[in-house]
């Protein structure tokens, strides 16, 4: 039975994308058999692995207008290590249509959910890439996940925007999916020389209750650099403090 995590944050360009295909490399490199979702119309996580989003044949929107089954769409992501089980439901530009399409739909959140089920013995982790909004896409990552991950920024963090989200994790838990829960923050492009990242990364814990994964993943320039290969933090530069942190986080995650 796989776990299923969401990777959710309402805000854009705090690393969603980036945590997403870092700890499912992370994972599938510890032997972990992963299954990716995009779920962000931009596909920024489609084009990270390598896959030109143009030129897909279906997409995880078919799988919302229930014209493909999931089996039919994922595709294995390239990797050096052929042991590795590392897949993905890639999205593109259609998918913004998914949305429109299910406004009108009874039963809308729990499409997803509904759609992974046959997959679920084959794989450890599903990691699920939510856009940066509350809407229709991100409440059904949100119902298809038992745990969530929110990466944050923390320089930039307004205590106004954790709240917010996690009213709505509230309301998915009250409405949709009961066995939610908050697995914990990943603090993303961190610098911990400033007094402010360090605090506000304490006031997670005491105001909001909230777990901050160890490690923190600092700023790093190779973090742009992969994407544009298509290729993970791990392959494009093993040793990094990024990779390392990504690991880390992997084998806190397997734990439990
Ligand atoms: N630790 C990091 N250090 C520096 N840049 C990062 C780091 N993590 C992510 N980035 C960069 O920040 C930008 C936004 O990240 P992304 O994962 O696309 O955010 P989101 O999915 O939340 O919108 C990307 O250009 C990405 O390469
Ligand atoms: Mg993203």
């Amino acid at each position: 039975m796989a776990r299923s995590i969401a990777v959710a944050n309402q805000k854009g360009g705090v690393a969603k994308t980036t945590t997403v295909h870092n700890l499912s490399y992370a994972l599938a490199k510890k032997g972990a058999r992963v299954l990716m979702v995009d779920l962000d119309p931009q596909a920024c996580l489609t084009y990270s692995v390598g896959i030109d989003p143009d030129c897909l044949q279906v997409s995880v929107h078919d799988v919302f207008v229930r014209r493909a089954k999931v089996a039919d769409v994922k595709m294995a992501v390239t990797s050096d290590d052929a042991d590795m089980t590392l897949d993905i439901l890639p999205a593109n530009i259609d998918l913004a249509g998914s949305e429109v399409y299910l406004l009108t739909r009874t039963g809308r959140e729990h499409v997803l959910s509904r759609a992974l089920k046959p997959l679920t013995e084959e794989y450890d982790f599903v990691l699920i890439d939510c856009p940066p909004s509350l809407g229709v896409l991100t409440i059904n990552g949100l119902s298809a996940a038992n745990e969530v991950i929110v990466p944050m920024q923390c320089e930039t963090l307004s205590h106004r925007g954790v709240g917010q989200l996690l009213e709505i994790l509230e309301d998915v838990k009250t409405f949709a999916n009961p066995q939610l829960r908050v697995r914990g923050v990943v603090a993303t492009m961190y610098d911990g020389r400033t007094r402010h990242a360090r605090e506000m990364l304490e006031s997670l814990g005491t105001h909001y209750g909230l777990e901050v994964l160890d490690p923190p993943v600092h700023k790093s320039i190779r973090f742009a650099e992969s994407p544009m290969r298509g290729v993970s933090i791990h392959q494009h530069a093993p040793v990094s403090p990024g990779a390392k942190a990504y690991s880390a986080i992997a084998e806190q995650l397997m734990k439990g």
